[in-house]
């Protein structure tokens, strides 16, 4: 398997040399070409990777001379490669060249990505500062969370895929981003992900390129990668927010009931509870779902099933209410102060939260695709509203 390693450049003059001499050395033997994918730097990168080709023909030279950025660089360097695999390293020397020949071997054992990584076991950030390990560990879960993906290092800039699967997504990926591995992942659907831990080193020379506008960028990545993934519809938003109007109205029933009449205990937890799940029920129906609409006899049906699957994570909170209540309230002089009340909707407040985790548990648990969509009709395959 002939092996294109691209590493894109921008002002890395210093470095070329000697990424071009590691990665000779750690792929001995391997039939292998070095794409240097340079943004026409003005610290003559492209010059020197040309000096080097002189002498080395396996190394090549790609200077871009519009649509700047390492995305889009990378891209044009798969583009333009010439063996069955393609690998993207940085060319600061903070990836190890020497764990490329494993990195191929897995492919060749069949995973259709393979991810240098500093998150699994025998990988490390090397000495990173607590600040910067914290930058990262936020943006590498906004990415697990949001995108599912199931990569212990999603950020990570030094990945191998075969040519063949790279030509096949290039028409859908966006070179906008910093974090081309992450476009990849999300448009190649593949469960096939290898992980070889390297140790991210310090940078040989120069200065990193990671800017404020970056950090953006990455953040609107995700953002466009989710919205059409089917991990995060607009439907998802709607769910949430019927959601959040449902805990509204039912800590505002449990305090007219608190307030206004002398029923404080479970059985005012269970009517808030109660009239939050129909408003749920109403509002999925006519704004949530529109596709799956339930009318006349339908809707008591409908609203019945959905009563059905939610009981038990109000049964749930009930319960908690009851507990936490009893608990916290039994104090004689407390049922008469004025922070009993905000000590009763507190209780209410947390009953709720476990009751909606208890319900989501047992959701996945039985597989059920969706609360609500279960029992309407015709669920849209592609949300209808947007
Ligand atoms: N052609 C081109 N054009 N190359 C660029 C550009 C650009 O606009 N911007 C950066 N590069 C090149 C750099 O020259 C370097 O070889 C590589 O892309 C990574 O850039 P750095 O500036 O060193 O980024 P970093 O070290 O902060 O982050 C890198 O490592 C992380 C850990 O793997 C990136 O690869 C991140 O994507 C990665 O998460
Ligand atoms: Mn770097």
């Amino acid at each position: 398997m002939r092996l294109s390693v691209i590493s894109p450049t921008l002002n890395e003059a210093k470095n070329v040399p000697l990424l071009v001499e590691q990665i000779g050395r750690a792929l001995r033997g391997i039939d292998h070409e070095i794409l240097i994918v340079d943004d026409n730097s003005a610290d003559l990168t492209w010059s020197v990777a040309k000096e080097l080709s002189a002498t080395n023909p396996r190394v090549r030279i790609l200077r871009r001379m519009e649509n700047p950025g390492l995305g889009a660089a990378v891209i044009d360097g798969f583009d333009a490669a010439t063996g069955d695999a393609v690998a993207c390293i940085d060319a600061d020397l903070q990836h190890d060249p020497s764990i490329l020949s494993h990195m191929l071997e897995e492919l060749q054992n069949g995973a259709d990505v393979v991810v240098g990584s500093r998150h699994v076991d025998g990988g490390s950030t090397g000495n990173w500062n607590i600040s910067r390990r914290f930058q990262s560990w936020i943006a590498t879960k906004t990415a697990q969370l949001l995108l599912g993906v199931r990569l212990k290092d999603p950020m990570s800039g030094y990945f191998l895929v075969r040519r063949k699967d790279f030509s096949e997504i290039k028409p859908d990926l966006d070179g906008k981003g910093f974090k081309i591995l992450l476009e990849i992942v999300a448009h190649l659907h593949t469960t096939k992900i290898k992980e070889v831990p390297y140790t991210f080193r310090p940078r040989a020379h120069g200065e990193s390129k990671l800017s404020g506008k970056v950090i953006l960028q990455y953040f609107h990545q995700i953002w466009r990668l989710c919205s059409s993934s089917r991990h995060f519809t607009v439907r998802f938003i709607k769910s949430a927010i019927v959601g959040g109007i449902g805990l509204f109205i039912n800590l505002g029933v449990m305090a007219i009931f608190l307030k206004s009449t002398s029923i404080l205990d479970w059985r005012a937890s269970a009517i808030a509870s109660l009239a939050a799940n129909l408003q749920n029920y109403v509002l999925y129906n006519v704004w949530t779902y529109v596709a799956g609409f339930h009318t006349g006899f339908r809707k008591l049906d409908g609203y019945l099933s959905y009563l059905l699957m939610s009981a038990s994570g109000m049964v749930v909170s009930t319960i908690a209410y009851s507990v936490f209540a009893g608990a916290f309230l039994h104090v004689p002089l407390m049922q008469q102060s004025p922070q009993a009340f905000y000590g009763r909707l507190f209780c209410q407040f947390v009953a709720v939260l476990l009751g909606i985790r208890f319900n989501y548990a047992l959701n996945r648990v039985f597989n059920w695709p969706d609360l609500a969509l279960l029992h309407l009709e015709a669920p849209p395959k592609v949300p209808i509203l947007r």
